[in-house]
């Protein structure tokens, strides 16, 4: 690990075991992102890509790991309160299923990390609304918004606590290819403004354009 690794990890193995049985989804993953990087990597449905960037994002621990670097701490071993600061403070995530909380307002849940870290609001959330251009929508439900409008509110909310790193799963499944233009456009425009480390994951070539390294995926393993 040296400074300049915001994530730095071996050997990562994961299996979900579901009725007794067994499948095994990553074999030995080795990964090292610079910080400041903007890293896609990409693969067929299925070969484990949210698997490991549940993990990368410190939502679930592998069945084996040498190592988890994330954020210059090691992860392994971390009590649960440690891994949930460390998330907390060091990650923003966008789900593939955005994961928004339907019965309150966009506004309210891009300040969701906020509060939940007591920071000051300070207008922050306005301006970040304002940046992937709801500014008119922020007092309206998930519900009432189109798809893609969710996916914004789902990167704003990623990105209001301004974390170290930024793991993007499938931004783009569900938009047509205007709108998904313009979320990578977005992720480019945030990416060069803070000198975030992004890990976004995608099966859409035309967004690998963006990245300054593209990986592939098959079967669990990274291609080298
Ligand atoms: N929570 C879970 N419980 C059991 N098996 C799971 C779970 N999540 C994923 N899997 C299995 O792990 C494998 C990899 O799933 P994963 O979601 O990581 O793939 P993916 O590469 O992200 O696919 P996609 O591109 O379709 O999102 C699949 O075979 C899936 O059935
Ligand atoms: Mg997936």
């Amino acid at each position: 690990m040296t400074d300049e690794s915001t994530i730095d990890v071996h050997g990562v193995e994961h299996a979900y075991t579901h009725g007794g049985v067994v499948e095994p989804v990553l074999h030995g993953i080795d990964l090292t992102v610079r910080r400041g990087e903007f890293l896609v990597i990409m693969g067929p449905s299925g070969c484990g890509k949210s698997t490991l960037l549940n993990i990368l994002g410190l939502m679930m621990t592998p069945t084996r790991a040498e190592q988890v670097r994330i954020a210059g701490c090691e992860t392994l071993g971390l009590a649960d309160a440690d891994r949930t600061r460390l998330r907390r403070e060091s990650i923003g995530f966008v789900f593939q299923r955005f994961n928004l909380l339907p019965t309150i307002s966009a506004w309210r849940n891009v300040a969701l990390p906020l509060r939940i870290r007591q920071q000051s609001l300070d207008g922050r959330v306005e301006a970040v609304l304002e940046q992937v251009g709801l500014g008119r929508y922020a007092h309206k439900k998930p519900g009432h918004l189109s798809v893609g409008q969710q996916q914004r509110v789902a990167i704003a909310r990623a990105l209001v606590g301004r974390p170290a790193i930024l793991l993007v799963d499938e931004p783009t499944g569900n938009l047509d290819s205007a709108n998904a233009q313009a979320i990578l456009a977005l992720l480019a425009d945030f990416h060069r403004q803070w000198n975030q480390t992004i890990l976004m994951i995608t099966h859409n070539e035309n967004l690998a354009v963006a990245a300054d390294r593209v990986l592939h995926m098959r079967d669990g393993r990274l291609l080298v």
